[in-house]
């Protein structure tokens, strides 16, 4: 069984963001991250959202942040997700916990990775992500790799006069390393009136999207988001996100999302028509009501880009 929202989507997977706390400071980032470690939810209290998620039909979960190999309880909190056999379990991180983690995230049940990865010069490395952690970061991926978590995906957000050139540096070094390179194009923030940095860096994907179309060996679409291809070049493979005035970025949306503080957030974009979870969960509500509230979220969700 899948549930659908108003407009007909399936709802296949709940995005969980873990924590609003970061080690980094990415230029891009639209998170504050002024969320104290005692609001965030308990790894039990997540576990009683999973159960009603599943319960509901979702397949898929994706533990985010922030930075949620920040959290302490990260590698109980995959666990927890795994023994309820969700068909998949990924994490988006920025890499610099995975030299630690990666093994005991992998032995715990986590599937696969996204990480975070924009650059491979140290300065602009440092000129993105405000830290000189490069190499941590690096050796992070490399860890994923090696204990068989896959696929590890690379998240390159291409911003025009930082990383743009980097492109075809970032596939080799994915290549290299058989990691998928995701290029993202950047999302302005729904929070900033006037968000000039996104406006200044924005840098279109079309193109490319058109060039890799023919340099490609085969070119797959995404079964759920159909926006999103897959092109297949020389051994390696990358994959498109155009988030940007994209009627179907929405049209093919299948995710949830749920906030550290326990809010159900109906669309990536928008910061309105949360709904609490977390206060009835706390109040011992039954699992029909807490259901309910759920399925609330679920009816909250609207398309952002529509024609
Ligand atoms: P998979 O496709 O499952 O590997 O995950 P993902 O690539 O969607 O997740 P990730 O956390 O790596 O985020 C990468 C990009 O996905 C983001 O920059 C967004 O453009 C897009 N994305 C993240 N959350 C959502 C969402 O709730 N809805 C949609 N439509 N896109 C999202
Ligand atoms: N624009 C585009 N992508 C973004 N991400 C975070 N902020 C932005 C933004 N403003 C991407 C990062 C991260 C993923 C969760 O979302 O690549 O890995």
């Amino acid at each position: 069984m899948n549930v659908k929202d108003q407009y007909e989507r399936p709802i296949i997977s709940l995005r969980l963001s873990l924590t609003n706390r970061c080690n980094l400071n990415c230029l891009y980032c639209h998170h504050d991250g002024m969320i104290l470690t005692e609001d965030e939810m308990t790894s039990d209290e997540i576990y009683q959202i999973l159960k009603i998620a599943k319960k509901i039909g979702i397949q898929k979960i994706r533990l985010s942040g922030g930075e949620p190999l920040l959290r302490r309880d990260i590698v109980e909190i995959v666990e927890k997700t795994a023994s309820l056999n969700f068909k998949d379990i990924s994490i988006t991180t920025n890499g610099i916990g995975l030299k630690k983690y990666a093994k005991p995230l992998k032995d715990a049940g986590l599937n696969r990775l996204n990480i975070s990865f924009d650059s491979l010069n140290p300065n602009t490395y440092e000129k993105i992500t405000s830290k000189n952690l490069l190499h941590e970061a690096k050796e992070g991926i490399l860890q994923a790799q090696k204990v068989g978590l896959f696929p590890v995906k690379i998240n390159m957000v291409v911003m025009k006069d930082i990383n743009e050139k980097e492109i075809m540096d970032m596939f080799e070094f994915s290549k290299e390393n058989n990691l998928v390179l995701q290029l993202i194009e950047l999302i302005k923030s729904d929070s900033c009136e006037n968000d000039d940095f996104s406006i200044e860096h924005h840098y279109s994907l079309d193109n490319l999207e058109k060039d890799l179309e023919n340099m490609a060996d085969e070119v797959k679409t995404r079964k759920f988001m159909q926006d999103r291809k897959k092109f297949f070049i020389d051994g390696g493979e990358i994959e498109i996100v155009h988030p940007i005035d994209n009627t179907k970025f929405c049209q093919n949306c299948t995710r949830l999302r749920l906030t550290p503080e326990g809010k159900i957030k109906p669309c990536l974009l928008k910061n309105d028509n949360l709904v609490d979870i977390i206060t009835p969960i706390r109040e011992e509500k039954s699992e029909e009501e807490l259901e309910n509230i759920f399925l609330k979220g679920i009816y909250n969700r609207k398309p952002y880009f529509t024609d």
